[in-house]
């Protein structure tokens, strides 16, 4: 088989300084979660629980990515990549989320970041990939308050241990997941079924944002999983907006929260009282950069038999990916020219795009996977017109380098450029990721 006609994208679309990347996150990827003292966190707790995640998949082994990092390092810069975008496990490096560093975990991201500087791939770090250490989640987890202060501090202890070898920190990824798939739909860890919990969550998921951009120096983001939203009813449109991507960039950009949501949350639990004073001034720090992660768009209708957001599914429109999410590259220009249009000129990381596809088996040493280069190339040439247009992206990384655990789903869903074979270890590079390796170099002319 042949590489796909794709549509091509002008080199030089790409201004200077322009960087492609990969994203990966540790839990997805590492493994080895009982070595050299990292402490449980919710992800290991979750796996146990049955009927959680597929095929009773765990992280336990995942990727392997904490003993063969250099081969994944070395695989990376085959393919051009300039920048990482990786996470830092909690657990590892602070294993009760307080107190202490554990020295060997550390050390471990030292030798990461330190591997892909003399690769010349600059290291982004994200603080939380959803792997809160156990203990937190005893002592309330998210929905106490002191879970933001103990991020906060955490927060700090990185900047000052790697600040010299990081070259940009995002606090959070994807802040609307952990609040509202793990606490209200229970389909993520820790696996909480209470809105009114979701909604304290979400308040001080953003709150420990706030306090970790006050620890922090250097440049500084946050991850936010955004799209656009298709219904017919205005009203329906509106309320998902406000679900999905207000809710988290109107306090991150503006220092509030929407009105039109407080109202309707409000009306069904009573005042959101969990906001104290200079709450929303921490939050609403500048910003060195937005991440969006950006996948598809939304369709909804208006259901008012579904509470508490009266809000109906609606099938996607094909094409589809093996997750059922919609391929809608036009999704994301018109997502990064809303942000420009209604929230300024904020610099953007596109943080994570990529999309799962049911591989056919490696063939004569690589695997054919025609659709993923075919999503890439549409939503890099989607991402150049959103520059022509005048939006500042400064990022693309693509998700994911290696096919890793993915959630709920474990080892099902395969995202990546490369083809890991879980029961040797086996990394394969895809047609992906040799598309992905030309595509840069011609970027860069
Ligand atoms: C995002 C997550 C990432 C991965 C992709 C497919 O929501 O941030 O870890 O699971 O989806």
């Amino acid at each position: 088989m042949t590489t796909p006609a794709v549509e091509p994208v002008v080199a030089g679309a790409f201004p200077v300084g322009f960087r492609f990347g990969v994203a990966m996150a540790a839990y997805q990827i590492e493994g080895a979660v009982s070595e050299d003292g990292r402490g449980p966190s919710i992800w290991d707790t979750f796996c146990r629980r049955p009927g959680a995640v597929a095929g009773g998949d765990t992280g336990d082994v995942a990727c392997d990515h904490y003993h063969r990092w250099e081969e994944d390092l070395d695989l990376m810069a085959s393919l051009g990549v300039e920048s990482y975008r990786f996470s830092i496990a909690w657990p590892r490096v602070q294993p009760d989320g307080r107190g202490a560093l554990n020295r060997r975990g550390v050390d471990w991201y030292r030798r990461l970041c330190s591997g892909l500087r003399e690769r010349g791939i600059e290291p982004v770090a994200t603080l939380y990939h959803w792997d809160l250490p156990q203990a937190r989640q005893a002592a309330g987890g998210w929905a106490a308050r002191d879970t933001a202060e103990r991020f906060g501090e955490y927060a700090a202890l990185m900047s000052a241990e790697l600040g010299d070898v990081v070259d940009a920190w995002i606090t959070h990824n994807e802040p609307w997941v952990t609040a509202f798939l793990g606490h209200a739909e229970g389909i993520k860890a820790p696996g909480i079924r209470d809105w009114p919990t979701a909604l304290r969550v979400s308040h001080h998921l953003l709150l420990s944002h706030g306090l970790a951009v006050q620890a922090l120096s250097g440049a500084v983001g946050i991850t936010l999983n955004l799209a656009p939203v298709r219904s017919d009813d205005p009203a329906a449109l509106l309320r998902m907006d406000g679900y999905m991507n207000r809710w988290f960039l109107d306090p991150v950009l503006r220092g509030r929260y929407p009105e039109d949501m407080l109202a309707h949350y409000e009306r069904r639990y009573g005042p959101f009282d969990v906001v104290r004073d200079g709450d929303l001034a921490l939050i609403s720090q500048p910003l060195d950069f937005l991440g969006v992660n950006y996948y598809m768009p939304q369709r909804v209708r208006s259901d008012p038999a579904r509470q508490p957001l009266e809000l109906g599914f609606v099938h996607p429109v094909a094409p589809t990916t093996a997750m059922g999410w919609e391929v809608d590259p036009d999704g994301l220009h018109e997502l990064l020219v809303r942000l420009k249009r209604d929230y300024g000129d904020i610099p953007i990381y596109i943080t994570e795009n990529g999309a799962a596809f049911d591989d056919p088996p490696v063939v004569n040493g690589t695997l054919e996977d025609p659709r993923r280069v075919e999503y890439l190339a549409s939503h890099l040439a989607a991402l150049s017109r959103a520059l022509a247009d005048g939006v500042d992206v400064r990022r693309y990384f693509a998700w994911s380098m290696l096919d890793n655990f993915e959630w709920e789903h474990g080892y099902a869903k395969r995202f990546g450029l490369v083809y890991v074979d879980f029961s040797t270890q086996r990394r394969v590079l895809k047609r992906s990721g040799l598309w992905y390796r030309d595509f840069i170099a011609s970027a860069r002319g």
